[in-house]
């Protein structure tokens, strides 16, 4: 963890205008600076720089973000990785907190099996190359194989002698702990409490982290006997976390982001034959299903997967789990199926490097569209299994994020099922609707209005599609709430005081002042209406801690904030609004005095989340008109109408009055 005090003292160092200014060139414009962005392809520049805000923010493709969010984009660094980079440019020391004693000695342990795993690689290509044992047996099987020497030396391959104390006597004669051998399942003790190699005979391929150290190894036998396991592989350690390994990741990073795209494959000899053709940008799952830690490892690099598969119908079936993972990250998924008999590994070594990517290129098929068909096959001519089947595609396209793509795969998978869309598409909805339900459950609060993404029919019987809801008016106002709430929280207004007892008249009501935040804070926890967006919640829960605690929420914080909902959102708030206000300077509006301004942008806000918290509440009570009710169910359902529909009229005077003001 490194200190918040070291990361605001580093962001208040970091010029932003430098940071970018190392990767892009900028031009001034006014008091921000422009050049052409680094996150897309364009000709006529759009990419912003504001000195003052510290921020950047492209208005292509909506980018935006403080220096460390740059270095993290651009860089594909971690936010640690990020504000160290910065620490050492602008020569700030980032002294990681405070250690506890505890906290030192598990990061001398974690060094110490990097050490001693470093080590057994050294070890390991040493006997490949420089023993009798290793060149007969190991090295000449991988000749065997057609691997290159340089990719030998590219994947640090080495091979493990048939000996029981081989790593272990070779470590523990130059010194090293062998309780560290153990740490990482390099050694490990027998019944009869011996220590003995748990890789022994076999070929080694080491597994690498991100900053290329060894974490931990793949053993591959040489025998064919069926009794023996052809992988032995290192256990979970301190420093190896299966699950958020990818193998060749660290070979294949560059030529990923080159791609755009990254290859999945299941085995070590998968990646290293690709490499030896020339295509680089592959990884292995290494065997296990993929986990939500890898998937997340390769988005930092590109969205866009392509999974080779070999032939066997079996374990193509078994991935797709793990494949609507992807998905629902939101990723594109496209999958390769070899010819029959063959794997990455055997068709690279048959095909040249500029043919196995056309073979790739030209057998890609969306995922969707190539599970749909799979499944099809099976269930030809039996209705029941149809009927599953239909429900399991629509499964997977509920899991895509984006409404658009989603419409895209419904009419596609209509079109290979050979069922009416609407059949899909009314699926889908009562999907989509549970997931909602159950997301909402949680809180007490009222769900979101259910409205189907599409249509139903329209008169003349057809489906036709439409946007989804419009993230609608309240989204704005939402904005507009936590905008308000961050620039000016800490302004007071003048409220007019509330008391129960009806004023005469003639007396002017009297006024108290009270801070932005906390009169609008009060308003909306009095009636219990929460944000539906989901970032500007996030923003809003927030600030009422901060503001709770007597602070005064300061944009900053939120810029930085370490979660990167929040981060992004309250960027893309204030970065808009500064482009706004500068407009809005030029023009002369400022007519009314800020005091009056602000007081007014404040009521307008809240009555229209209250007025659109009703028209909620309405909506649900009609919903409850549907259904079948007794006499005093109705009329509790009608008084609660009638009551619903003051508090709309109440509120909707109360705005109009605001706005013509
Ligand atoms: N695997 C494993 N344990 C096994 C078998 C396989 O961990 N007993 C993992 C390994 O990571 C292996 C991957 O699953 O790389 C794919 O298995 P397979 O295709 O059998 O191995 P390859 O690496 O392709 O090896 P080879 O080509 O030498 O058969
Ligand atoms: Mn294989």
């Amino acid at each position: 963890m490194i200190p918040q005090s070291t990361i605001d003292q580093i962001l208040e160092a970091a010029r932003i205008e430098e940071v970018v200014g190392d990767y892009v060139s900028l031009k001034k414009r006014g008091t921000n600076l422009i050049g052409l962005c680094p996150f897309h392809d364009e000709k006529t520049p759009s990419f912003n720089v504001s000195p003052t805000k510290g921020i950047y923010k492209c208005f292509g493709c909506g980018k935006a973000g403080t220096s460390v969010n740059f270095l993290m984009d651009h860089e594909h660094l971690s936010f640690p990785e990020a504000v160290r980079f910065l620490g050492k440019k602008y020569g700030i020391e980032v002294a990681e907190e405070e250690q506890t004693d505890e906290q030192k000695e598990a990061d001398r342990t974690r060094e110490s099996l990097y050490i001693v795993s470093g080590f057994a690689q050294r070890f390991f290509t040493e006997t490949l190359h420089e023993t009798d044992e290793g060149k007969a047996i190991g090295l000449t099987y991988l000749r065997q194989r057609g691997v290159s020497p340089d990719m030998m030396e590219r994947f640090l391959i080495g091979f493990a002698p048939d000996k029981w104390d081989g790593l272990l006597k070779a470590a523990t004669d130059q010194g090293y702990n062998p309780e560290f051998l153990d740490q990482t399942g390099l050694t490990l003790s027998g019944e009869d409490g011996r220590r003995h190699d748990r890789f022994r005979g076999r070929v080694m391929f080491p597994i690498r982290n991100l900053s290329g150290r060894v974490i931990g190894f793949g053993g591959r036998t040489l025998r064919t006997d069926k009794k023996t396991a052809k992988y032995i592989n290192s256990p979970e350690s301190e420093i190896y976390h299966k699950s958020n390994v990818l193998y060749g990741l660290f070979e294949a990073r560059k030529a990923i982001v080159d791609e755009d795209s990254c290859y999945l494959v299941e085995g070590y000899t998968d990646v290293i034959s690709l490499h030896q053709a020339g295509v680089e940008n592959v990884v292995a799952s290494s065997g296990t299903s993929l986990t939500e830690g890898q998937i997340r490892l390769i988005r930092r690099y590109t969205p866009n997967i392509v999974i080779l598969y070999d032939g066997d119908a079996a374990g193509i079936k078994a991935s797709f789990r793990g494949l609507d993972l992807i998905l629902q990250e939101g990723m594109n998924v496209k999958v390769v199926l070899f010819p029959d008999g063959e794997d990455p590994d055997s068709f690279s070594k048959k095909h040249p490097g500029d043919e196995v990517r056309t073979f790739i290129r030209d057998n890609s098929k969306d995922f969707i569209s190539f599970k749909t068909g799979l499944l099809w096959e099976e269930a030809k001519g039996d209705p029941i299994k149809k009927a599953g089947l239909i429900k399991d595609i629509v499964r997977t396209i509920a899991l895509i994020p984006d409404a658009i793509v989603r419409s895209v795969y419904v009419k596609e998978c209509a079109g290979i099922l050979d069922v009416e869309e609407q059949a899909l598409v009314s699926e889908l909805n009562k999907l989509r609707r549970d997931k909602g339900r159950q997301k909402y459950k949680r809180s007490e609060e009222a769900p979101w209005p259910e409205e189907d993404e599409y249509t139903e029919r329209t008169p003349d019987n057809r489906v036709h599609s439409l946007e989804p809801p419009v993230q609608d008016t309240g989204m704005y106002q939402e904005r507009e709430l936590i905008r308000l709430l961050l620039q000016y929280g800490g302004n007071e207004i003048l409220i007019e005081k509330s008391t129960e007892e009806e004023q005469p008249a003639d007396n002017k009501p009297e006024m108290v002042p009270m801070t932005v935040a906390n009169f609008m804070i009060g308003e909306l926890q009095a009636d219990g209406i929460s944000l539906r967006h989901e970032g500007y919640g996030r923003i809003f829960d927030e600030i009422c801690r901060l503001v709770s605690d007597g602070e005064v929420p300061d944009e900053k914080q939120f810029f930085r904030h370490a979660d990167p909902t929040v981060s992004a959102t309250a960027i893309d708030l204030l970065s808009s609004r500064y482009v706004l206000s500068e407009n809005w300077e030029k023009r002369g509006i400022n007519v009314e005095t800020e005091e009056m301004v602000l007081k007014k942008s404040v009521y307008k806000v809240i009555y229209s989340l209250k007025q659109n918290h009703v028209m909620d509440m309405i909506h649900q009570n009609q919903e409850k008109l549907k259904q079948d009710l007794s006499d005093a169910e109705l009329a509790e359902v009608m008084s609660m109408q009638n009551l619903l529909n003051l508090a709309k009229v109440q509120i909707a005077s109360q705005l109009e009055r605001v706005i013509l003001k």
